[in-house]
């Protein structure tokens, strides 16, 4: 089940942030590709970008107990993402023979922001305004791993210099650009092997009602947040996808994570209020030209 599909995978936590989870993640991506999978990278950084920014001793300032970022901030996270986790990720893969390419989101506009405006003002924090998805096509037709940094310039029209760089939140960047490219599953990898209940044990199927019921009960917390919403607004940007949180700790984490019991999938209600089974097939529609 499951060969030759597109795959985006959002990865974060210690797959990114040390040495041994990146060669992991590496070797999973390498395991996936043999498998005949194409396969996107995703990721995170944002312990990165703090821990420069307090080595730069740059003031860390809150709104309502929500990070501001301010230009200098968004410098160091265009710095710290784009620049040494991306290519850090990108280098282990090389380094696992899996040929990769790093961008931004102002690489082939594969990301433009807008700015997030929930009532306050945080700075330069975005949300997705568009994801592209033609260099990232290119690449994978190329037989090339793209590897993107969600940060981004503004999208064309919004009304805010357009010469500097949004921070987006990469669960969020996941869906939008799953959407655009066709991919067949979308593959949440963290440090967790799933939504874990109350009772710290792994949910194997959310709904969104009960996604919400764990919310409202604070059981999903934290940045599990951002990436239930992202799981589950990436099931409404693309119906059909498999949406997944899964754990990314193995050499085999990509495609265990695809296995029908593994990590939480998350499900859309059909028609009839029973739970729609994801499906890895997509059965018409959109999706680009491989090559
Ligand atoms: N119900 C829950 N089940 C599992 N994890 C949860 C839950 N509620 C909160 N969390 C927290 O969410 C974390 C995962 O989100 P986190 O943002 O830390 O990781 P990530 O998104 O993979 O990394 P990054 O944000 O750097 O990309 C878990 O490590 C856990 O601490
Ligand atoms: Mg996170």
């Amino acid at each position: 089940m499951m060969n030759g599909t597109r795959l985006l995978v959002k990865v974060g936590g210690a797959a990114v942030e040390e040495p041994a989870g990146r060669a992991r993640l590496a070797a999973a991506v390498a395991a996936a590709r043999a498998a005949g999978h194409e396969v996107v990278l995703v990721h995170g950084g944002g312990n990165q970008i703090r821990a420069l920014t307090r080595r730069l001793g740059l003031a860390e300032r809150y709104h309502q107990g929500l990070r501001v970022t301010d230009a200098e901030t968004a410098d160091v996270a265009l710095m710290v993402l784009g620049g040494l986790v991306n290519r850090t990720l990108v280098a282990a893969l090389v380094a696992a023979g899996v040929p990769a390419v790093g961008l931004t989101g102002a690489d082939g506009a594969t990301f433009a922001a807008r700015k997030h405006a929930p009532g306050l003002d945080l700075g330069y924090v975005g949300e997705v305004a568009s994801a592209s998805a033609s260099v990232v096509t290119l690449l994978l037709g190329a037989g090339i791993v793209p590897v993107l940094a969600t940060v981004a310039p503004l999208a064309p029209g919004e009304d805010a210099p357009a010469d500097r760089f949004y921070n987006l939140n990469a669960d969020t960047c996941a869906g939008p650009l799953a959407a655009a490219f066709g991919a067949d599953a979308l593959l949440f990898l963290s440090d967790v092997p799933g939504v874990l209940d109350a009772a710290g044990r792994r949910m194997p199927a959310l709904s969104p009602r009960e996604c919400a019921d764990l919310r409202a009960a604070g059981v999903i917390a934290g940045g599990m947040i951002p990436k239930v919403e992202a799981a589950l607004a990436a099931l409404e940007a693309a119906p059909g996808i498999v949406v997944k949180i899964a754990h990314a700790d193995a050499e085999d984490a990509i495609l265990a994570a695809l296995a029908p019991d593994a990590g939480t999938a998350f499900a859309q209600p059909s028609a009839t209020g029973a739970r729609a089974v994801p499906s890895a097939r997509r059965t018409g529609g959109s999706r680009p030209p491989r090559s």
